[in-house]
């Protein structure tokens, strides 16, 4: 297909940055869409966000702001757009509305899921509360709002350690991850009771293949997420959030790394650091995966897929989101 004048001045600088991820075949695909998406976002006054871990046409090519969970839900709270559009899965949709309740938020698949948010519910929790009376409830944000409803506050893998200790108590409840739990355990005194939620992505990394990676590639540096198995982290350089592992290469420009994540984020941070080599051992998130230009364009045409936050979840729920947020990074 051949980009007309109006398509290519408008999206050729952005394949010029993107090009070393991108082949030419597949750009002259997205570029139609990201013209159209552009375009249609001005005239709607719509926001794009956009996770570290979608492709790259998304990320570089229509985000407006593109992060880890925490900085994407601070965002939406800041916003003075009419409509938010999160390129991301369902529970960063849910906690944009609870950050700006006001705002028409649209999640382009509603099936863009997360195994950690699937393994625990409203329920659980209430009886987790009736098992350990008194105990604080520190929910991952990766959980549904009816979860939510039920945590004293949220947090994230970049704020994890922080949100725990904020609390002044001997024990909390820390919900569902059992990964990041086990790692949160590791850099605290305080007492963690755990769930058995793990993400579906990083569950799969194995000590024994980042030892292998390590030993073919003397001298590279491995930051991992902290929602991989301990043995993996153990392995690792460094672990944090995913804007945590963009700015750990940002900042100390390795000569080649290995990011123990979801596979779009080496593509991402390739493109902001061009010296750095990356070695790609990575497996894909199929929901983060559900997000395309074209469901994008669509949504955004119809305003359909609205994230609704029945009311007798809003406040409890927003309350949580709204005491990490406070915490901060
Ligand atoms: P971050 O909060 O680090 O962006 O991670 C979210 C996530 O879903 C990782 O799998
Ligand atoms: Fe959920 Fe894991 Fe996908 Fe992140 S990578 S959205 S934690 S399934």
């Amino acid at each position: 297909m051949e980009l007309n004048t109006e398509i290519k001045i408008s999206t050729d600088p952005i394949f010029r940055r993107i090009s070393k991820v991108m082949p030419e075949m597949e750009w002259k695909i997205h570029a139609p869409l990201i013209h159209k998406i552009n375009k249609l976002k001005k005239e709607k006054n719509a926001l794009i966000l956009a996770h570290n871990y979608q492709t790259p046409e998304i990320y570089h090519g229509i985000a407006d702001f593109a992060a880890d969970s925490l900085a994407l839900a601070i965002e939406a709270s800041k916003t003075k757009a009419d409509i938010i559009v999160m390129c991301g899965v369902h529970f960063m949709a849910e906690t944009a509305k609870l950050m700006s309740p006001n705002k028409k938020v649209l999640l382009p698949d509603m099936d863009a899921g997360c195994s950690l948010s699937s393994s625990i519910t409203g329920e659980d929790v209430r009886l987790l509360k009736k098992k350990y009376p008194n105990v604080p409830v520190v929910s991952y944000v990766n959980t549904s709002a009816d979860v939510k409803a039920e945590t004293d506050v949220c947090c994230t893998s970049a704020n994890a350690v922080k949100v725990v200790e904020s609390l002044g108590v001997e024990k909390v409840i820390f919900l569902p991850d059992e990964y990041l739990a086990k790692y949160v355990a590791s850099k605290t005194s305080v007492e963690i009771v755990s769930w058995k939620g793990t993400c579906m992505v990083h569950e799969q990394f194995t000590a024994k293949e980042i030892n292998e990676i390590k030993e073919l590639n003397p001298g590279i540096v491995v930051i991992a997420h902290p929602e991989c198995p301990p043995d993996v982290i153990d392995a690792a350089d460094f672990a944090g959030s995913t804007s945590g592992m963009s700015d750990y290469v940002k900042k100390n420009q390795p000569k080649k790394v290995m990011m123990v994540t979801e596979c779009s984020m080496s593509d991402n941070v390739q493109v902001e650091n061009p010296n750095v080599q990356f070695i790609r051992p990575c497996n894909l998130c199929p929901h983060m995966k559900k997000i395309t230009l074209p469901k994008i364009l669509d949504c955004l045409e119809k305003e359909n897929n609205e994230i609704i936050i029945p009311n007798n979840l809003m406040h409890r729920a927003r309350l949580s989101v709204e005491r990490m947020a406070s915490i901060g990074r």
